[in-house]
């Protein structure tokens, strides 16, 4: 499904203005990072693609609905929104609970619902651990549980906040499989994070925000290799793209693998 942001502005009842005027079209099936410094509106954003906030002005279309019209129920079968902080999604006694209310409540019958909770199970890889209270984990596997219990809805939009926060190395590469294996599947995966490398190695187009505002948005390689407008909302390129930039090759590169090819080329 379509997303259509249309001169979206949202102020918070406290008088925030966190958005500024934000238009953006994602196309069905994309895969999209957004960046931006801390408080420049990225979850206020995206809050707005499953009907968590309504527009101050400006509107939000997910294919041919309004979300100003639009029930939040009638989005939560098209949009799956993974929350900056699980303990603000998780509330079921056991990990199977958790990941299969989602399902549950959008109506599937039973087997369909075993199936799906199965098959994000073994994504997260916690196929094990089904009986297992989401508190008695650590809270970077908790993230990983938030995560099992939007890919068991199915949804054809799937946004990741800060998906990668607080993760280890090995929990970072298992959320990157997961990234691909949605992208295989045809979903439309919108993800909000602060670990530029996994936003280079994981994603073809970058929207980087400032203080509520889109700064930049186009292909990783364009944005990543615009470090001095990205130096205005704090995000620095990869390590590699600064690198290739200062040994003047003549292609942004975002990983190890373009850095080799260009020094060759
Ligand atoms: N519930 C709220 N009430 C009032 N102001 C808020 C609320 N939530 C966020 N804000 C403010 O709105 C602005 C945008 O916040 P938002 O959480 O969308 O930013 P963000 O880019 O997601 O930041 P972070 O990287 O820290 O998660 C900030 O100034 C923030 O302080
Ligand atoms: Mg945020």
């Amino acid at each position: 499904m379509k997303i259509e942001i249309k001169d979206l502005h949202y102020t918070y009842p406290a008088g925030v203005e966190a958005l500024r005027g934000v238009s953006l079209t994602i196309d069905s099936g994309e895969q999209v990072a957004m960046v931006g410094q801390n408080g420049s509106g990225k979850t206020t954003l995206v809050k707005h693609l499953n009907g968590l906030l309504q527009p101050t002005s400006g509107s939000v279309l997910i294919g041919d609905l309004d979300t100003k019209k639009v029930p939040v129920a009638k989005l939560a079968v098209h949009v799956g929104y993974v929350f900056q902080n699980p303990d603000e999604q998780l509330f079921c006694r056991t990990i199977h609970e958790e990941v299969a209310f989602g399902p549950r409540n959008l109506g599937f019958d039973a087997s369909k619902i075993e199936s799906l909770v199965a098959d994000a199970l073994n994504l997260v890889e916690l196929s094990s651990r089904k009986e297992t209270n989401p508190y008695d984990l650590s809270p970077t596997w908790r993230k990983m549980v938030a995560l099992a219990s939007i890919i068991s809805m199915d949804t054809s939009i799937v946004i990741l906040d800060e998906p990668t926060t607080g993760q280890d190395a090995v929990n970072v590469a298992r959320i990157a499989h997961v990234v691909a294996e949605l992208r295989k599947r045809g979903k439309t995966v919108i993800t909000i994070t602060h670990d530029i490398d996994f936003c280079a190695e994981n994603f073809e187009r970058v929207i980087a925000l400032s203080q509520g505002k889109i700064l930049l948005d186009g292909p990783a390689g364009s944005v990543l290799g615009q470090g001095e407008i990205l130096a205005q909302t704090y995000v620095d390129p990869p390590q590699l793209t600064r690198l290739g930039k200062r040994l003047g090759l003549k292609k942004t590169v975002r990983n190890q693998e373009e850095f080799l090819s260009a020094l060759k080329s």
